[in-house]
């Protein structure tokens, strides 16, 4: 299938812009020529190029850019030119995408390098030179504002999709920039947004915990294995160029000055070669970042301003030698890219295949689209159906999340729009805003099915203050509504257009639910031939549904979230999303990996093998035991023995996945390796990583709740874990 999802490159000249100078030389690595130009730079160009020069790019206005720096035209060093997003690029009108966390949802690192492909080949089109994405936090809180904006709750997952998306926008001839390092899980809260939420595009700002302030509390061993690992896949695998630092501090340090996070961590542990550029406004200190390792200061470039960094070399903050180690970073990245040994990307929308675009993010949709509950009303038969009831205003609208992850669509089909078509001329398809949940619930009486469109609101800048459907109000009591419509229609069917998990209260009383998250500007189409069976709903839960919020890992102590004194401390430590839940055994709305099918799977055969004194293969076989073609994703889980007294393992924790196409009556076997990694945790001892001796549980689930997944035990350095488990040498 994936074949069959173009994507459109702008073309660009093969001639390069560099010319004859020394540095040219494209025999020459990346480092010599960085060195050369580095060397024909004066003291104040040098200085000049460590920070940006667009104002008003920010505002994500056509033709111009979120970020540009303008070079050294003596030289022959062309302006390079930034963009926003994750969802596609900010400038102008674009192809918006399935947001992150429905592309997270996609379990497929296939689509989030096709994804990838698509934003950069459009950044590329605009002009641009670097591309401000793709955002892999963590998803600590389901309330943070930017939740849409991440791949959920799983390091791993994170991991893989950041990989995929990375190498599929690199590939494009465009550098992407992972963001926002690290622990940046919060906007914070402001008790007054929810009435006032309307200052778009980045609403009113925090007041608690505000995430240009707040200092994060975490250990080193939370912060290895729960919020760096998939910024550390994004570097070593994915070979990343850039890498934003966060507006927050980290255990007292801002991050853009943060010498474990950027000297330790990026530099020396991972080997980062790429540059580190600011978030807008984060680098703080002069002195500090030049020191510890900040490259670029992109907007409003005040840390990093000529004269603001001339005074910290004068009063010996930092020395010239950090001033050309900065340089000398970003233009070795500029060199490894390609940048100078190809033409300037033209700025020129008339470049972008609108139309394959469009294509390949409604696929995208498709296969993002969650199926969490089914009693019978799903798939829609439009021969058996003679009217629909279409209910709330998401229905009838383009929804996507706010702030610098909005995306301004060149087009859109709306829900009822689409719904109507596919639905033809012998369904009659009647659509209520909903304000009214008694006249809704009579149209509803009076239907053969009613489709209730839900929607939250995600804006950067300022958290949810709580996670129900009313957290902000701005579409009216949709529970009461959702009540209302299914106490009147046994066929209820709830469509979510959520940017993550939202409370279901209602979800026992209506006949099925579908999460279609902000579903791009192809949603209206997939979310039709999803309801109506053209395709198998292909998502499974990034991050969990919580029954209540009580049961989050952050609920109930506001040191934990949103922070006191401007200080969150993060006490759960390993135990966030469903390693809370298991651990404190809680029992989730809708857990994740969780998602069903049009058709039914079974998991059959594990089979574990040792391959080395700490690697293994598991492989199973997954069998279509439905009745039509559908999308399974069995998913890799391992349970860590717990390697001393007060070291907490998560029962389960995410170490494989793979999404698969089967038709009816299909299996297929598939094999996940076991590498020492996936058996490490991080040793606070040793500061490094390592496998304890002891029994590891192997499963193979479709869900982290799945009842029936078949398992297996591993006993590593001759632990004794009964009959039948595998030894590793
Ligand atoms: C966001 C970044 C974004 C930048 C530029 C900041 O507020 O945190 O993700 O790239 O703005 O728009």
């Amino acid at each position: 299938m994936l074949t069959a999802l173009a994507v459109a490159v702008p073309s660009a000249s093969a001639a390069g812009r560099c010319g004859t100078h020394a540095w040219c030389d494209t025999r020459l690595s990346p480092d010599v020529r960085a060195e050369r130009l580095l060397s024909a730079l004066t003291p104040d160009e040098r200085i000049e190029l460590l920070a940006g020069d667009e104002l008003t790019g920010v505002l994500g206005g056509d033709h111009t850019h979120t970020g540009t720096s303008n070079g050294v035209p003596r030289v022959g060093l062309p302006p390079v030119y930034f963009s926003d997003g994750p969802v596609g690029p900010r400038q102008g009108l674009s192809t918006a995408q399935p947001i992150p966390m429905g592309l997270a949802a996609t379990f497929d690192p296939r689509l989030a390098n096709l994804a990838g492909q698509i934003v950069a080949a459009e950044a590329r089109g605009k002009g641009n030179d670097v591309v401000l994405a793709p955002t892999v936090n963590i998803l600590r809180t389901p309330r943070w504002g930017r939740a849409f904006e991440t791949y959920g709750e799983d390091p791993f997952l994170s991991g893989r999709l950041a990989v995929g998306w990375v190498q599929g926008a690199q590939s494009k001839g465009v550098i992407a920039n992972v963001k926002h390092y690290a622990a940046n899980n919060q906007e914070g809260v402001n008790p007054a947004a929810d009435a006032s939420r309307s200052g778009e595009p980045f609403g009113p700002p925090a007041t608690e915990g505000n995430r240009l302030t707040v200092d994060v509390r975490a250990d080193e061993r939370t912060l290895r294995e729960i919020y760096l690992p998939q910024f550390e896949a994004a570097v070593k695998q994915g070979r990343a160029g850039s890498i934003m630092c966060s507006y927050n501090r980290l255990n007292g340090q801002y991050a853009c000055e943060n010498e474990f996070l950027l000297r330790r961590v990026l530099q020396r542990d991972w080997g980062f070669k790429g540059f580190v550029l600011a978030d807008y406004g984060a680098a703080k200190n002069t002195g500090d970042s030049l020191r510890n390792g900040l490259d670029f200061d992109p907007w409003p470039a005040i840390a990093y301003d000529p004269r603001a960094v001339r005074a910290a070399l004068a009063t010996g903050q930092a020395t010239p030698a950090h001033v050309d180690e900065h340089v000398r970073r970003i233009l070795r990245t500029l060199f490894a890219y390609g940048f100078f040994d190809r033409a300037a990307y033209r700025d020129d929308d008339r470049q972008i295949n609108q139309a394959a675009h469009l294509r390949s993010v409604t696929r995208i949709e498709e296969r993002a689209i969650t199926l969490l509950r089914n009693r019978g009303s799903l798939p829609l038969d439009a021969s058996r159906l003679r009217s629909i009831a279409l209910i709330g205003v998401p229905a009838n609208q383009f929804k996507t999340g706010s702030g610098s992850a909005a995306v301004r669509p060149f087009s859109y089909v709306t829900p009822r729009e689409a719904l109507a078509r596919r639905a033809g001329p012998g369904v009659q398809v009647r659509y209520d805003d909903g304000s009214d949940a008694a006249r809704a619930a009579a149209l509803a009486r009076g239907s053969d099915v009613a489709i209730v469109f839900a929607a939250d609101h995600q804006t950067e800048f300022t958290d949810r203050n709580c996670l129900s459907l009313q957290c902000p109000p701005i579409h009216g009591d949709q529970d009461a509504l959702i009540e209302q419509v299914a106490a009147a229609n046994r066929r209820t069917i709830v469509v979510l257009e959520t940017g993550g998990p939202v409370l279901t209260p209602w979800r026992e009383r209506v006949d099925a639910i579908v999460e279609a998250w902000y579903p791009g500007m192809g949603g209206g189409t997939a979310i039709a031939r999803v309801l109506f069976g053209d395709v198998d709903p292909g998502g499974r839960l990034p991050a969990t549904f919580p029954a209540r919020e009580a049961d989050l890992p952050t609920a109930g102590d506001p040191e934990k979230y949103p922070g006191v004194a401007e200080t969150v401390h993060y006490k759960e430590g390993v135990l966030v999303g469903y390693r809370w839940f298991d651990a404190r055994r809680l029992q989730p709305a809708y857990p994740f990996g969780f998602g069903l099918s049009y058709t039914r799977f079974a998991l059959r055969g594990l089979r574990v093998r040792a391959t080395g004194p700490t690697s293994a293969t598991a492989s199973i076989e997954v069998v279509n035991t439905g009745e039509r073609a559908g999308n399974a994703v069995p998913q890799l889980y391992l349970g860590l023995p717990s390697p001393g007294p007060g070291i907490v393992q998560p029962p389960r924790q995410l170490r494989g996945f793979r999404s698969l196409h089967l038709g009816r009556g299909r299996a297929r076997r598939i094999a996940f390796p076991i590498g020492a990694r996936a058996l490490s945790y991080w040793d606070v001892r040793t500061r490094d990583w390592r496998v304890a001796p002891g029994c590891y549980e192997v499963t193979v689930a479709q869900s982290s709740r799945d009842a029936a997944a078949p398992r297996a035990r591993l006993a590593v350095g001759g632990a004794r874990c009964g009959n039948g488990a595998v030894r590793l040498a």
